[in-house]
């Protein structure tokens, strides 16, 4: 395939479809993220699983339960995404993906290997992870392969539900005791930094950013889209009467934006190699469910395939 052709044709805003020809850069590109991104759905609702049993309230607890369902549904549309790039040369099964992401091979989001230690710290998963989850994926919403950007749309709805539920956590903490306001602000002070590193590295040092631009997958940078977060997060903060754990953090006339402090690089690094707080134990417990349910899908093919030939 003319590789030039194909850049006009994507950069021109149309979209690609899984039967079209595409360069093997673009289909390795997009198994890549997509992947990623789904391993990431289903890995982030290990935190918040942790207070199921523990939400304060009935309402509470149903709130909890639709959205870890939704972040289910998610990695589903993803999976199924990423196979339909499957054409024999890439690992783009839903199986060998999965199990990729199991040995250690392929990535999901940094943010889900921290500990969720407090009922507040599901309000600022809500808030801030689901936050920053919003702001990358409706710029996803307009990426040029056809099943990724259609699974945006709704990914981004439910996304917002998300976000609005942590929010409104967050609200009732900081509207109540002076120990609930306290607990909100050091789940704040937790999660602040981990949610700007979700955005990925800084520009100069993102090794993929260039050719998702041209590919146009990526239509926005990591930095300008951390900006973004950090703009519309802060008067967020303020309207809780929350501080952002940031001394360096200061409008900035000039610019129109806020300046903020330099993020910790090194512990992103860490939890990239497999040593953040909560790696491990995300990886086991994904493995033991693994095998603890294989029943279950061992019982559905014997199921299919007693009824294969059976017409109602
Ligand atoms: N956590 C873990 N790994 C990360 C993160 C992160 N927050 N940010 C970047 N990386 C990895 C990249 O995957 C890449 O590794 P790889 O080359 O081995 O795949 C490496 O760091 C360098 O980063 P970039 O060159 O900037 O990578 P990329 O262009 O793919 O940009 C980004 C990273 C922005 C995360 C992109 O992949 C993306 O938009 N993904 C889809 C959205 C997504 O996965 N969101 C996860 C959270 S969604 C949720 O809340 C469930």
């Amino acid at each position: 395939m003319d590789h030039n052709k194909f850049l006009e044709y994507v950069q021109a805003e149309n979209k690609v479809e899984p039967k079209d020809m595409m360069p093997e850069d673009y289909r390795k590109l997009l198994v890549r993220q997509i992947s990623q991104h789904a391993h990431s759905e289903v890995v982030g609702m290990l935190p918040e699983a942790n207070w199921i049993t523990r939400a304060p309230s009935l309402r509470r607890k149903m709130a909890l339960l639709a959205k870890i369902q939704d972040e289910a549904g998610h990695g589903l549309y993803l999976y199924a995404a990423t196979e339909t790039l499957n054409d024999g040369t890439v690992n783009a099964d839903r199986d060998s993906a999965y199990s990729d992401m199991l040995a250690g091979k392929a990535k999901y989001s940094s943010i889900f290997n921290y500990p969720t230690l407090s009922w507040a710290d599901i309000g600022a998963i809500g808030w801030l992870v689901d936050g920053a989850a919003i702001m990358n994926q409706v710029m996803l919403m307009g990426n040029s392969y056809g099943p990724y950007a259609r699974a945006m749309v709704r990914i981004c709805k439910e996304e917002s539900f998300h976000q609005r539920q942590g929010y409104e956590i967050l609200m009732t903490l900081c509207r109540g005791t002076k120990q609930q306001k306290e607990m909100a602000q050091q789940a704040l002070n937790r999660f602040w930094w981990p949610a700007l590193m979700m955005f990925g590295p800084n520009d100069d040092a993102s090794p993929n950013s260039q050719k998702s631009m041209n590919y146009r997958v990526k239509r926005e940078s990591n930095d300008s889209l951390r900006q973004r977060f950090v703009d519309v997060t802060v008067p967020q903060a303020e309207f809780l009467g929350l501080k952002i754990p940031d001394e360096n953090l200061k409008w900035n006339e000039e610019r129109g934006h806020y300046d903020f402090g330099d993020l910790p690089w090194d512990e992103f690094m860490e939890g990239l190699k497999g040593n953040g707080p909560a790696n491990k134990k995300r990886l086991q417990t994904k493995i033991n469910a693994q095998k603890e349910n294989a029943w279950v899908k061992e019982a559905a093919v014997a199921y299919a395939e007693k009824f294969k030939n059976v017409t109602t």
